[in-house]
């Protein structure tokens, strides 16, 4: 066969098969703890969670709800120690809350308030445990939460916009909080990006309005049309579209948390667009600037990238902060197209087209720079509020939901998850295109895209799906050119990371398979290209997210574990506290077994 006598450094571990259990199942050889789960302390003063006794006020002291998008930034050279940054996705009242507490049709004022504190993100300082190995949570300066409630700074040529201003903020620079935080992304400077997701849920009675333009402008992005499932609008009207119309601008931006800084303003950074975020990934391109991917994850939604007009200094100092996080407040706006190289009779088949691979060139469309449009019919102010339709109007790409896309820092090429698109092909949808192959896509594909000379700042690139996902028995998937007979299936990519070799590591949300979601590794190059493995399974109904691979330590967020129960009164899952308890979800530390895990590598012998 292919294998080679020493695997690849990073992915030499005996993959975890798939399964259905209720537990975290990690390889032979490894060790895990829970770091920290729903409702553990976060800030000074917070009190014990209590599932029965919850509040809004401790709530606001607690680890949130869903985490997701999981950051690790060492604060010294070993990292043993570290600021946590995480992602509180959603909530699920029906699963946050005793079943004989929470009635749906009319949840209580402290009910809603809850919610409100448990979404946002959490920053906590977080210690390499010298006694047990893994990862432990301690009380500091920088332990914080950022909730619905915190005061955000709109940043950036949609700041001051007439579409942001409302009767709290009139100068439409000043929001309260951030929700639906998905993934995310580390800058080069030390602070996190968050993108603004699933924003349309929160709100209510977006058919209301007559307007013609208002009202298509609410459907391009599903901002509620009738009453909310969470009814928040009951107890604030700016998540009534009727009372405030400009509420649901504020939402669907790139955020950015120092977390170094305990007291510094959350940002919401307009030059990067408005739509469905799901996170955001940087690279330093080659005359020094920035350039921001970022994918909108609904289905036929868009990539885009962001270029900023200066250029990025090296440092850690709080004035370095500043100016680079600068940069992403005034730049280029682009979004993607991309076009296949094989006829269009050999895309849609079930097979591989005749040339071996789905792959071709595309371009980045200019979308607007500064306060200057390249949209017919758009202002700048309107590209950067209502992004979804200036792409619209550019002829970009519709694609299968892209999700999480991160430049590889060892390769420089930069890798999408689009994690599935039923709809494709369907009646009145799209169809099948080289970049978007299969009908009623159900398992998504992994995009590799070259820039033309590696360059971020580049506006032409060539592609290929390096996976396509799904049972690898089946013939319509690909796994990078690797025997399919000897990879793990995988089946949903969601979230991408790296480890330092470059190994491309992915989680997975929706298996479609039927067995539970997972963290995966896979070399991009070498012998072993494609030889995907699993290296961690998540309990039955939850969602694989975070991920960090460090060299000695790998994290996932656990997000809503047992997701598929009627109620609390019936939960599925009771990861990870056992017996009869709720389902929490948790971030989980992983580590080679000995020496605390300090010294074993991840994926070595
Ligand atoms: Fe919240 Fe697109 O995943
Ligand atoms: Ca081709
Ligand atoms: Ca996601
Ligand atoms: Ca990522």
């Amino acid at each position: 066969g292919r294998r080679p006598e020493r695997p690849i450094p990073g992915t030499d571990y005996d993959p975890v098969a798939p399964n259905k259990l209720d537990a975290v199942t990690i390889p032979q050889g490894y060790d895990q703890n829970v770091v920290i789960r729903w409702g553990d302390p976060v800030v000074a003063g917070a009190p014990k969670f209590d599932f029965r006794n919850q509040t809004a006020a401790a709530q606001e002291k607690q680890w949130g709800y869903n985490n997701d998008f999981t950051a690790l930034i060492p604060q010294d050279a070993l990292g043993i120690r570290n600021l946590l940054v995480c992602n509180h996705e959603y909530t699920t009242e029906l699963h946050m809350f005793p079943a004989d507490q929470y009635d749906p049709k009319n949840p209580t004022e402290e009910q809603v308030k809850i919610a409100w504190a448990a979404h946002g993100l959490s920053v906590v300082q977080a210690l390499r445990d010298p006694v047990r190995g893994g990862l432990k949570v301690v009380p500091s300066k920088y332990n914080r939460r950022i909730t619905l409630n915190t005061v955000f700074e709109v940043r950036g040529p949609a700041a001051g916009s007439k579409y942001l201003k409302t009767s709290v903020d009139p100068e439409g620079r000043w929001v309260h909080g951030t929700q639906n935080n998905c993934s995310g992304g580390v800058t080069p400077w030390g602070t996190v990006l968050s993108g603004e997701e699933n924003i349309h849920q929160y709100f209510a009675n977006s058919a209301t309005v007559t307007d013609p333009v208002a009202a298509a402008r609410y459907k391009r992005y599903a901002i509620g049309a009738g009453e909310s499932t969470r009814k928040w609008e009951r107890f604030d009207k700016r998540w009534d579209v009727s009372k405030e119309p400009n509420e649901s601008n504020r939402f669907g931006w790139i955020v950015e948390i120092d977390p170094n800084d305990p007291n510094s303003t959350p940002i919401k950074h307009t030059a990067l667009g408005r739509l469905k975020h799901e996170g955001a990934n940087i690279k330093i391109t080659e005359d020094g600037r920035v350039a921001a991917y970022t994918g909108d994850d609904e289905r036929f939604e868009y990539l885009y990238k962001y270029v900023s007009k200066g250029k990025f200094k090296k440092g850690t100092g709080a004035h370095i902060r500043r100016h680079n996080s600068a940069l992403l407040d005034d730049g280029t706006l682009y979004v993607a197209k991309f076009t296949g190289d094989s006829p269009a009779e050999e895309i849609g088949t079930g097979k591989l087209p005749a040339d071996g691979e789905f792959d071709g060139v595309g371009e980045w469309i200019p979308l607007a720079a500064g306060d200057k449009s390249f949209v017919d019919g758009m202002t700048a102010e309107e590209v950067y509020v209502f992004t979804r339709q200036a792409a619209d109007k550019v002829g970009a790409t519709k694609m299968d939901r892209p999700e999480d896309v991160e430049p590889n820092p060892v390769n420089g090429r930069i890798y999408a998850a689009l994690t599935n698109n039923s709809d494709r092909g369907a009646a009145g949808k799209p169809g099948v295109s080289e970049v978007a192959p299969r009908k009623a896509n159900k398992n998504g594909q992994v995009l590799e895209l070259e820039e033309n000379c590696g360059d971020g700042a580049a506006t032409r690139f060539t592609w290929r799906l390096f996976l396509v996902c799904g049972d690898p028995k089946e013939a319509d998937t690909y796994y990078g050119g690797y025997p399919k007979d000897k990879v793990s299936p995988i089946s949903c990519p969601d979230n991408v990371t790296f480890d330092s070799r470059g190994n491309l590591w992915i989680s997975t949300d929706g298996n479609a398979t039927g067995n539970n979601d997972g963290l995966f590794s896979v070399p991009v190059a070498g012998p072993e290209r494609g030889f995907v493995k699993q290296f961690l399974t998540v309990p039955a109904g939850a969602e694989t997210c975070g991920p960090v691979v460090r060299d000695n330590l790998v994290l996932v967020a656990v997000q809503h574990p047992g997701e598929d129960a009627p109620s609390s009164a019936e939960p599925q899952s009771h990861w990870p506290d056992g017996g009869t308890s709720q389902p929490r979800a948790s971030i989980v530390a992983v580590w080679k077994k000995g020496h605390f895990g300090l010294v074993g590598r991840i994926g070595e012998r």
